[in-house]
């Protein structure tokens, strides 16, 4: 049986090459036309590199589609994946909050500060390196704690190097889904991109919320499968990874549910969630 390793290179090969294909047509697949004139090899890439370029291009969408079925029958774990992109994790998600996904990311910020009171407690789920932390301080928030909370250690080192754990700032290696949550109460749990690596999302938000103070509220973003093909095509390529976009229904199904924006990522549809917990009537 071909390793995980193994498929995981034949899949991305497989892809890259696919598209290449599909997106360039025949003069893409001119290049291969290498080797000794006269071989079979030359032969048959000649011979193929002349077929009608609508066969040339469907041939290389096929390619592609086998290529993601192969890498995904070895996914990813989040152990395996996150370690590999720790380093240069908070360059890739300045591309992807600031120009993927712009506008939802505005409105989550606004939400942040706007749900936050006075020296507020925060609780951050699968808070990586930081990034929910660095925006509040750069909006001025007038933070009372912040505790993050992530399954990778080395994304847990890399939010350290950069922000001192100390009176404010708790940081703590813990899996959402089979550990106990720090006690608090908070005033505010956030949570970026991390739901879609659960298993079972709407437990842990259930879990989160009896960890909300009264009066407080969950801000809450995350992709969502609206069943177009290319939020189905997407889905597929999260598989590697170890993630998938929430079904539509689940979300609904969450506690003291507030409010709802979704908005159109480049990767698929997203969901921006609010919830809210009530104040108790004595
Ligand atoms: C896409 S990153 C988002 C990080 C951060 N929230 C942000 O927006 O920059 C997903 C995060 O969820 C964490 N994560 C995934 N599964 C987890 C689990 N079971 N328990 C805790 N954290 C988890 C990953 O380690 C990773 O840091």
């Amino acid at each position: 049986m071909i390793n995980k390793r193994m498929r995981r290179i034949v899949g991305l090969l497989l892809i890259v090459d696919g598209l290449l294909v599909t997106l360039l047509g025949r003069p893409f697949v001119k290049l291969f036309r290498f080797g000794p004139r006269g071989s079979a090899y030359r032969r048959l890439m000649t011979w193929w590199s002349r077929r009608p370029a609508w066969l040339l291009r469907a041939s290389g969408a096929i390619q592609a589609a086998a290529g993601a079925a192969v890498l995904n029958s070895a996914p990813l774990s989040v152990h395996e994946f996150y370690p590999t992109i720790a380093e240069t994790h908070a360059k890739h998600d300045t591309a992807w909050r600031d120009w993927l996904h712009a506008d939802a990311h505005a409105a989550f910020d606004r939400l942040m500060v706007q749900h936050l009171p006075p020296d507020g407690d925060i609780l951050d789920l699968g808070c990586g390196t930081g990034a929910n932390l660095t925006r509040l301080q750069q909006m001025g928030a007038d933070i009372g704690t912040y505790t993050g909370v992530d399954i990778s250690r080395p994304l847990l080192n890399q939010f350290a190097q950069k922000e001192d754990p100390g009176a404010i700032v708790h940081l703590e290696q813990l899996n959402l889904e089979a550990d106990p949550l720090p006690e608090g109460p908070f005033d505010l749990i956030v949570c970026t991109w991390a739901l879609e690596h659960l298993r079972y999302p709407a437990a842990v938000v259930q879990k989160a919320y009896a960890h909300l103070r009264p009066g407080g509220y969950m801000v809450l973003l995350f992709g969502v499968n609206t069943g177009y093909w290319w939020g189905r095509l997407v889905n597929r390529i999260l598989h590697f990874a170890s993630a998938r976009q929430l079904p539509e229904d689940l979300y609904f199904t969450f506690p003291g549910f507030h409010r709802i924006r979704t908005y159109r990522g480049a990767l698929g549809d997203l969901a921006l969630i609010v919830l809210r917990k009530p104040i108790a009537v004595s």
